[in-house]
């Protein structure tokens, strides 16, 4: 588990790059075909240059020494172009060549295709007086050209090493291309679902984000910045982004500063710590102050705090916006206010303010010529670490073999099995037996869309290799299962999202109100005539991300009558959903007899789901934050304070439990599992010892499958009230059919110490402890220790 309060830097991350996820053990078929298919690849990789044991990072004192011959040779005018990050898409071709070739601009966003890559990286090598090459930003969220899960989806896989895999292919990908900075991973703890950008993190929890957060900063930068094939990742959106007022988006967050220091920022420093090497800021105002122009946040915390090294980044124009936001008097005001805040480079849409204002800054003594060098350092040793200046150029036709690997399709196929949450299994429907069910139905907007089963955030995906559940349920009965497909309904956005124009999709033509009752029979005879119903139900993928919250989380359009309908007809029904945060599932809850959350699976997602629901692979996974009965809960997190009256009582709410639907952590299996003999190294110790925590779990059912076993805390009493529970501990294990294991984990000085708001500081206290270890957030398997100055 990272150290979320430990010292680290770049040199910090020494782990394997590749870290197949190889749980496959004996007999299970598929388990164990993945686990030769994995292997085969971790042998293929020297071959492939995935994982090459590349050479040792370069010398940093030779870095530095490099940057300083550099900015010696520099004018200001150059040095303010490193601080430079513009897209490519709105400016004319001949601005932005001509903008490279005088070395005013040192980086480029959004250009993906490799042979303009080249032509742009050409200008800046060979046009500039000192031939610095660009640096090219992107989005690879959760895949450039295979499609992986999206980020909430991995972090339901609980299951780092898969996180690391998927983003070190993402990595090799957008790499081939001449990408070599990756906008990811996003790492803002998001607690209320109505945020559209929920599905690109990790979730609820400070602990599970950081173990996702390592997880991907290590499969994005490899063992060191520039190694083989990796790019740099930049965490983002520090700080506080989450938490935007109401869910919607780009609002004020305001956060206390006990819950910065012990929910926001965990994920950031566990990063930081293992080496990511830029960040981004966040678009919202935090507390009153613009995160852009936030020196607690860019300077205090960061820096001086975290002893982060690497360089800031601007999110997209958010420069320029804190005009908008009332915070600075005008563009230079603007352009002031974030550079000496702590933001070393600007990422502007259109209009750069550090390019337009910098340079007189300096000449009226606003700034120092001295602070723009310290400012464009990190930013020219990032490009050196990363061989730019050796290896400017990317091979096109490598790239693309690269892109068309069939073992980046299968790893993509194994995740989006391992990060499925069976949430309900009435009867053991699941997994179908393909004798049981002659005529199948799969119905609904989502089950045969291939732009939808990739999720949000994919820019350079092809179609063509898209698997839809309905095509990935034809692939696995073959033909002698009868199966059919109805839509049902349409579902569409009240509003359109800006990435349909970014990505050219045209809203579908909707249909008339006669067609619209036509579909919907249609969809419910074809469930009348079949032996069982496959719904597959959710949100389209421009409904979540960016600009893409919501104040309802009922299922867009007509999908709930449809279900109902479907439901009526008293055929079995399987509910697969597809989105990226809880929806209002509660009648379904209620009525369907089984619901497996798949979320955007990705490009291999259809085979995937087929593999789940026929029981080629096990669900596994667990859910990342609560589920809530519905949006008056929100918000609504396990990880809350306790007070003087038991929940569920009536007191919270007159109408509606407090309890969530599902809570934190849960997801099902087709086996069962049992926890027992839970024991604690010691039941005394002293602040800053460590003790052990073992329990034993057996697969209790018939198939071998997994459970992530999952450790929470609460301390007692102490200098300011603590949460009711609090994860510190998981391990997703395998376990054969009846077997046992005992399972270890330990509690140290980094999971018992928090920021106390009444002492304003870190503290580890004398103080009872809670120990619960369990399959979910709800575990009642139960200890306890005492930490007391005396110890033993
Ligand atoms: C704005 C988004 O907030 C950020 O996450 C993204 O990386 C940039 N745009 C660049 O696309």
């Amino acid at each position: 588990m990272p150290s979320l309060f430990g010292r680290g830097g770049a040199s910090s991350i020494r782990q394997t790059v590749i870290d197949f996820p190889i749980v496959a053990k004996k007999n299970e078929p598929y388990k164990v075909a993945h686990a030769i298919l994995l292997f085969v690849i971790a042998l293929a990789i020297p071959f492939l240059g995935l994982a090459q044991n590349s050479p040792a990072p370069p010398d940093e004192q030779a870095v530095r020494q490099r940057v300083d011959a550099l900015l010696k040779q520099m004018t200001l005018e150059e040095k303010i172009g490193q601080l430079t990050l513009l897209f490519d898409f709105p400016q004319s071709k001949t601005a932005i060549d001509e903008e490279v070739s005088n070395g005013e601009i040192g980086s480029l966003l959004f250009v993906t295709d490799p042979a303009e890559i080249n032509r742009l990286q050409h200008l800046a090598v060979e046009k500039t007086r000192l031939h610095i090459p660009l640096i090219f930003g992107f989005d690879v969220i959760h895949g450039f050209r295979t499609i992986f899960p999206v980020p909430i989806a991995m972090a339901a896989s609980w299951d780092p090493a898969a996180v690391t895999t998927a983003q070190s292919i993402a990595a090799r990908e957008a790499r081939s291309v001449g990408i070599d900075w990756a906008f990811a991973p996003m790492l803002d703890i998001a607690r209320d679902p109505r945020w559209g950008r929920i599905v690109e993190g990790a979730g609820e929890d400070p602990f599970l984000g950081s173990a996702i957060a390592v997880a991907q900063v290590r499969g994005f930068q490899g063992d060191y910045i520039g190694a083989p094939e990796h790019l740099l990742a930049c965490v983002k959106h520090f700080a506080g982004y989450g938490a935007a007022e109401g869910g919607r988006d780009y609002d004020a967050s305001y956060i206390p500063e006990s819950q910065m220091y012990n929910v926001y920022l965990p994920p950031f420093k566990a990063a930081v710590n293992t080496g990511a090497g830029s960040v981004m800021s966040a678009y919202m105002d935090l507390n009153d102050v613009p995160a852009t122009a936030n020196r607690w946040l860019l300077n205090e915390v960061l820096r001086e705090q975290w002893h982060f090294t690497g360089f800031v980044v601007s999110d997209a124009n958010s420069v320029k916006s804190l005009q908008a936001h009332h915070y600075a008097k005008d563009l230079s005001d603007a352009a002031l206010l974030a550079f000496k805040a702590g933001a070393n480079m600007e990422m502007a849409i259109d209009f750069s303010a550090y390019q337009r204002h910098l340079a007189a800054l300096v000449k009226n003594g606003k700034i120092t010529e001295q602070q723009i060098e310290a400012a464009d350092r990190p930013i020219l040793e990032m490009k050196i670490r990363l061989g730019l200046f050796e290896h400017p150029y990317n091979d096109e036709a490598r790239s693309e073999e690269i892109l068309a690997s069939p073992e980046h399709r299968e790893a993509a196929r194994f995740a989006a099995t391992r990060t499925a949450v069976l949430l309900r299994n009435e009867g053991n429907l699941l997994p179908l037996r393909k004798s049981d069910y002659a005529n199948v139905a799969v119905i609904g907007p989502l089950a045969d869309s291939k732009m939808d089963i990739l999720g949000p955030w994919v820019f350079q995906y092809d179609l063509k290799e898209s698997v839809t559940v309905l095509t990935g349920l034809r692939n696995k009965l073959g033909t002698q299962t009868n199966l059919n497909y109805a839509p049902g309904v349409q579902i569409s956005r009240k509003f359109p999202s800006f990435f349909d124009d970014i990505l050219h999709l045209k809203p579908e033509e909707p249909w008339s109100s006669d067609q619209a009752k036509q579909e919907m029979s249609k969809a419910v005879d074809l469930a009348n005539s079949s032996d069982l119903a496959i719904l597959v139900l959710g949100e389209a993928q421009n409904m979540i991300g960016e600009a893409a919250s919501r104040e309802s989380l009922d299922l867009p359009g007509r999908q709930e009558q449809l279900l109902e309908a479907v439901v009526a007809t008293g055929k079995p029904v399987v509910l697969v959903l597809m989105n990226g945060r809880p929806l209002n599932i509660k009648w379904a809850t209620e009525h369907v007899s089984a619901i497996l959350e798949a979320w955007y699976p990705g490009t291999q997602g259809g085979n995937a789901i087929a593999d789940l629901l026929l029981g080629d692979a096990v669900p596994g996974g667990k859910l990342p934050m609560t589920w809530p009965r519905d949006v008056g809960q929100i918000p609504i997190n396990y990880g809350h304070n306790t007070t003087q009256e038991p929940e569920n009582q009536g007191k919270r709410y007159w109408d509606e439990q407090s309890t969530p639907l599902y809570p934190f952590g849960y997801g099902l299996s087709y086996s069962t599992f049992q926890y027992s003999d839970l024991k604690l190294s010691h039941t005394r110790l002293k602040p800053g010892e460590t003790v052990d925590v073992s329990v034993d779990v057996e697969n209790t059912g018939g198939s071998a499958a997994d459970e992530v076993v999952q450790l929470y805390i609460h301390q007692q009493y102490g200098s300011a009230s603590r949460p009711v529970r609090e994860l510190k501990g998981f391990q997703r294990i395998t376990l054969q059919a009846h077997a046992k294991t005992r399972v270890h984990m330990s509690l140290g000085r980094d999971e018992l110490t928090y920021w106390s708001s009444a002492d304003r500081s870190w503290v580890t206290e004398s103080a009872t402890f809670d120990v619960w270890v369990g399959g979910n957030s709800n575990a009642s398997l139960h200890a306890n220790f005492i930490v007391s100055q005396g110890g033993q």
